[in-house]
């Protein structure tokens, strides 16, 4: 049985008539066409269906969308137009921490809710902060040294490559 689910994604108000136990990931990807949203294993494990809801990162996949009525859901789409989801971004592309880019959306959202929290995380805060999130491509190292940049980038207003500068350092 469907029922009416109202919240806001992405600061627009949405509504969708769907089972309140279908995840927020097939509800966003599937009834709101947000395919922004990546769809991995759907069990919890690989944190591509990474969003954000009131403010903390979650597994959409595990998410039923009934539990996100009156809330504030934000995918990577909802964020690319802010300077700092601009800034995370460069430092990805920067330290070679994107290939594939399937685990991207996801990382990208959890190293932007870490440095809202904290401007200037530990090595273990950002390690805990990535743990959830499996890229098969970079290898943490970058990854790692990606969200460090960032945090540069956003906490000491470091400026960042020309983006020539970022592409050769990657090639
Ligand atoms: S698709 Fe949700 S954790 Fe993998
Ligand atoms: S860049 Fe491919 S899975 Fe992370």
């Amino acid at each position: 049985m469907g029922e009416d689910i109202r919240f806001v994604l992405n600061g627009k108000r949405v509504e969708v008539t769907v089972n309140p136990l279908k995840s927020l990931l097939r509800v966003l990807r599937e009834d709101l066409r947000r395919t922004d949203v990546k769809a991995g294993c759907e069990q919890g494990e690989c944190g591509s269906c990474t969003v954000i809801v009131d403010g903390k990162t979650i597994n959409s996949c595990l998410y039923p969308a009934g539990q996100a009525d009156g809330k504030q859901v934000t995918t990577i789409a909802g964020l690319n137009d802010e300077r700092e989801t601009q800034l995370i971004q460069k430092a990805y592309i920067e330290e070679g921490a994107v290939q594939c880019g399937f685990c991207t959306p996801g990382l990208i959202l959890v190293t932007r809710v870490l440095l809202d929290k904290n401007p200037s995380p530990g090595e273990a805060e950002i390690r805990v902060a990535i743990s959830g999130n499996l890229c098969r491509c970079t290898g943490y190292k970058k990854i790692f040294n990606a969200v460090k940049r960032a945090a540069k980038y956003l906490g000491k207003g470091e400026k960042p490559l020309p983006r020539k500068t970022a592409l050769r350092k990657i090639q």
